[in-house]
């Protein structure tokens, strides 16, 4: 009943994939396909490198493009590193934050998870803000833990009106890239603590307000049921954003779902 409040949205996260001529290939491709998607926001986060070519591709279309992580400094001695002033100077819209992969093999922890998303929010930037848990934290049942522990974290000193901007992203870390998806209702209950837990820290009006999206091995076969639940608004989806028809398919699952 609460679903129609909130924005569903699908996005891509497409990883260290696509040279630009490959992404611009991959975005016409898309474009049509998604075109009638309606309410359904359309988003492809693709690697730094492709941002301005996907942004000149996608202009004046319905698919919002995204980048793949920010840095919380305005600028200075940080190498390698971007920042949300320089993502919003190209007409980036989204930005992920906190992906497990950054977690895992970037050092990426709660405090700099935070810092990000308030630096990309400050920024007028929409943060697609990463939690999930490890599969032997699931096995060892503290599942509920970790997912309140990351959400208070990552979400420390952030106001009502910038979380209704954020959209946090469940995803297991046992079920990205392996093809073992997290089962409906696996998703929906976690989906679900998350929009208690900020109910908790806000009110139940701002939980309500907050998309909040399954990620780990969403594909065509799997995304209708998964989307058809209460409190999964939407995917970020790995693998099959690099498929078009794929991509698609979950797309229309949304706007059916
Ligand atoms: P897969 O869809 O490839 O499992 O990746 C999910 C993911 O990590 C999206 O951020």
């Amino acid at each position: 009943m609460k679903k129609n409040v909130r924005k569903a949205i699908i996005a891509g996260n497409w990883k260290m994939n696509k040279t630009r001529p490959e992404a611009k290939a991959l975005l016409e491709e898309i474009k049509p396909l998604v075109a009638n998607a309606g309410e359904v926001e359309v988003v492809a986060c693709v690697p730094f490198t492709n941002l301005e070519t996907a942004i000149a591709a996608t202009e004046g279309t319905n698919v919002k493009i995204g980048a793949e992580n920010v840095h919380f400094e305005k600028s200075g001695a940080f190498t390698g590193e971007i920042s949300a002033d320089m993502l919003t100077e190209l007409g980036v819209e989204y930005v992920v934050i906190g992906h497990s992969e950054r977690r895992q093999y970037f050092g990426e922890t709660d405090e700099t998870v935070n810092k990000r998303t308030k630096a990309a929010l400050a920024a007028g930037l929409k943060p697609i803000v990463c939690v999930g848990e490890l599969l032997w934290e699931r096995e060892c049942n503290i599942t509920q833990e970790v997912i309140a522990r990351q959400i208070k974290l990552d979400l420390y000193d952030i106001s009502a009106e910038d979380v209704k901007r954020t959209v946090i992203a469940y995803e297991p870390v046992w079920a990205i890239g392996t093809g073992k998806t997290a089962t409906a209702d696996q998703a929906e209950e976690v989906c679900a603590l998350i929009r208690s837990i900020l109910s908790e820290l806000y009110d139940e009006a701002t939980s309500q307000a907050v998309t909040i999206q399954y990620g780990g091995s969403m594909n065509a076969a799997n995304c209708a049921e998964l989307l058809s639940k209460e409190n999964v608004d939407g995917g970020l989806i790995g693998g099959a954003s690099l498929k078009a028809n794929d991509f698609n398919t979950i797309v229309q699952a949304a706007v059916n779902g």
